[in-house]
């Protein structure tokens, strides 16, 4: 879009992103520069109501090079090789358009601003990376006029960060992690839209906003060079939960969505505690929150709540609406009682809606 009136036009778009939490996790890349994944990954996209990041794209010949990123209002830097593969494959789609219709605005060689925030904690375990690059390929895409459709652009966001691509598309998504040594089929394809399983919900608990220690990128390298367990998760744990949770989600059984999930958070994170040096992202909370959603289990005489954990001690539980109380309730209760929860680490509780699959 240009804006009226100025004399050096000034394009611009802007776009908010999802967050996605797996409950099957991408852990390990089997070609990091591609950015390709060792095993497939299934996730949720959850409702922007909540979670979500925010991103303007803008473009002008006013603007001095290099491109700029800021994140949370401080400069981020765009060197690395993953944003600039992402900047570099979208400006030749925007090239090629402009090559076939020479009347459009030279876009494809101006400098390109990006301003972007998250609104929840960044590098916390949360899923920042990939609402961030999501956002950021959707709003250069539209500031580009690009054509190409979400699964498309997910090969872009794949890049970035590979969370990313998931959170190019709503409700339940998976990310195959593809067999082409060029990464072409390795992107998000949408398992189920929110619609087909209105009910699903996700409780967010934010147990603390501090940035990781250990980023996912450089956690998951030190287990790809060190695990014993990598392999067996990549090649056999892995391959069987992500056709178990297919078929959950396909049969709307949340008992078998929720040990699923479960599983392959203790999976995931018992391969981080085997890495050399071991990588520790769940903390006392983490564990608190795992014993309250197993007491409550146990109270329900089912499962009506299931806990998992990204690369941080944050915990998502996902629960039916209709289990509301039972699952929400004890919570409320520990957040008022527990250390931990409150005070300096700033506790928040969410109640996350899932998104739709064109979101
Ligand atoms: P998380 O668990 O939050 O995904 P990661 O270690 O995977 O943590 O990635 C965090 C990094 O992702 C940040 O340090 C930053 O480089 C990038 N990032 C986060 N939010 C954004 C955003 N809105 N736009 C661009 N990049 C972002
Ligand atoms: C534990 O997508 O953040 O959240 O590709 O290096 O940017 P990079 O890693 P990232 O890793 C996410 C790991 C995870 C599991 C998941 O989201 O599937
Ligand atoms: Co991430």
């Amino acid at each position: 879009m240009e804006a009226a009136g100025a004399e050096k036009p000034i394009y611009r778009a802007s776009t908010t992103a999802p967050v996605n939490i797996a409950v099957i996790k991408y852990w390990g890349k089997r070609d990091p520069k591609l950015n390709l994944p060792t095993n497939s990954s299934l996730s949720v996209s959850l409702d922007q109501a909540d979670l979500r990041t925010h991103t303007t794209a803008s473009c002008s010949s006013s603007y001095s090079s290099p491109d700029t990123l800021t994140l949370n209002s401080k400069p981020e830097s765009l060197e690395g090789a993953r944003p600039q593969a992402c900047l570099s494959s979208l400006r030749a789609l925007r090239s090629e358009l402009e090559e076939k219709d020479p009347s459009l605005p030279k876009l494809s060689t101006l400098p390109l601003r990006i301003v972007s925030s998250n609104n929840f904690p960044t590098a916390a375990g949360l899923a920042s990376s990939a609402a961030g690059f999501a956002a950021l390929i959707r709003a250069i895409a539209d500031l580009y006029e690009l054509p190409q459709d979400p699964t498309t652009l997910s090969l872009i966001a794949r890049q970035g960060s590979g969370s990313a691509c998931r959170s190019l598309l709503g409700g339940y998504v998976a990310w195959d992690h593809g067999t082409e040594a060029d990464g072409s089929d390795s992107k998000a394809r949408l398992v189920a839209p929110k619609s087909h399983w209105p009910s699903m919900r996700a409780l967010i608990l934010v147990a603390s906003h501090e940035k990781k220690d250990v980023s996912s990128t450089a956690g998951m390298q030190t287990t790809v060079q060190t695990s014993q367990l990598f392999k067996t998760r990549a090649e056999v744990v892995v391959p069987a939960a992500m056709e178990a949770m297919e078929k959950a989600i396909a049969e709307k059984d949340f008992e078998s969505f929720a040990k699923v999930t479960m599983r392959d958070s203790d999976s995931f994170h018992a391969t981080c505690l085997d890495t050399t040096p071991p990588i520790f992202y769940m903390n006392d909370t983490s564990r608190a929150a795992i014993r309250a959603v197993e007491n409550l289990n146990k109270r329900a005489g089912k499962i009506i709540a299931a806990y998992t954990f990204d690369a941080g001690p944050n915990a998502v539980i996902y629960y039916l609406h209709e289990n509301r109380e039972a699952v929400v309730g004890p919570f409320k209760r520990a957040l008022g009682e527990k250390e931990g929860w409150l005070g300096q680490q700033g506790a928040a509780i969410g109640y996350a809606e899932i998104a739709q699959e064109d979101e």
